[in-house]
């Protein structure tokens, strides 16, 4: 079995998660929850796979360690033999690279707008940090929503990571209301959210 260091909050394991269920792995992951990570607190157990403290962490069923979340899924679908997810053809593989980047930058900075604005204590908050947190991820899905192409109709890491990243900002951040204006993302996230390995990986608040 593998191991995977998991919270089911965060959207970088989310998105780990679907890859393992859409190539037919989920069943071969062992989920060793972290509990509540905080920005702050070295978490021992999580830091012997991943030193730099972040989720998710794969434990190979050869013992090694991988981590970020694009390494593990790049492993999830080579070990697999999907190169469907991650193709071969050089454009195309750098596009879905590229929206993959761009898909898990959105989910980076709603976790940093987060971290800001819920998690640090209110007297130390930066507004104007949390402001274009906030910015970055508005203006990637705006750039997302302008530059529609076929590669959105198509399942790759890359529309992994943005069906991610959109459910993440579902769970955490509903009052961003990324839809409107944006009415192919949204036509995109109703219909992936179809997806059974969608259903099986819904966030849910760590116990
Ligand atoms: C969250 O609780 O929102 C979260 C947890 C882990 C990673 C990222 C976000």
């Amino acid at each position: 079995m593998m191991k995977l260091h998991f919270n089911p909050a965060s959207p970088f394991v989310r998105a780990v998660l679907i890859v393992a269920h859409e190539v037919g792995l989920a069943d071969q992951i062992e989920l060793v929850p972290t509990g509540a990570v905080t920005p702050v607190d070295v978490h021992q157990g999580l830091a012997r796979t991943n030193p730099l403290g972040k989720m998710p962490a794969l434990i190979t069923d050869h013992g090694h360690p991988l981590h970020d979340s694009r390494v593990i899924c790049e492993y999830l679908a080579h070990r697999a033999g999907r190169s469907d997810l991650i193709p071969d053809e050089p454009v195309k593989r750098f596009r879905v690279l590229t929206l993959q980047s761009q898909s898990l930058g959105i989910a980076d900075a709603a976790v940093a707008w987060r971290y800001e604005m819920v998690m640090r204590p209110e007297e130390l908050r930066w507004q104007k940090f949390a402001d274009r947190q906030k910015t970055r991820a508005l203006m990637a899905l705006d750039d997302a929503e302008a530059n529609w192409t076929d590669l959105f109709s198509e399942v790759t890491v890359g529309t992994i990571a943005l069906a991610a990243a959109l459910g993440y900002l579902d769970f955490r951040l509903p009052d961003w209301s990324w839809r409107e204006g944006r009415p192919k993302l949204a036509a995109f996230d109703a219909e992936f959210a179809r997806r059974p390995s969608m259903a099986a990986t819904v966030h849910t608040n760590p116990t």
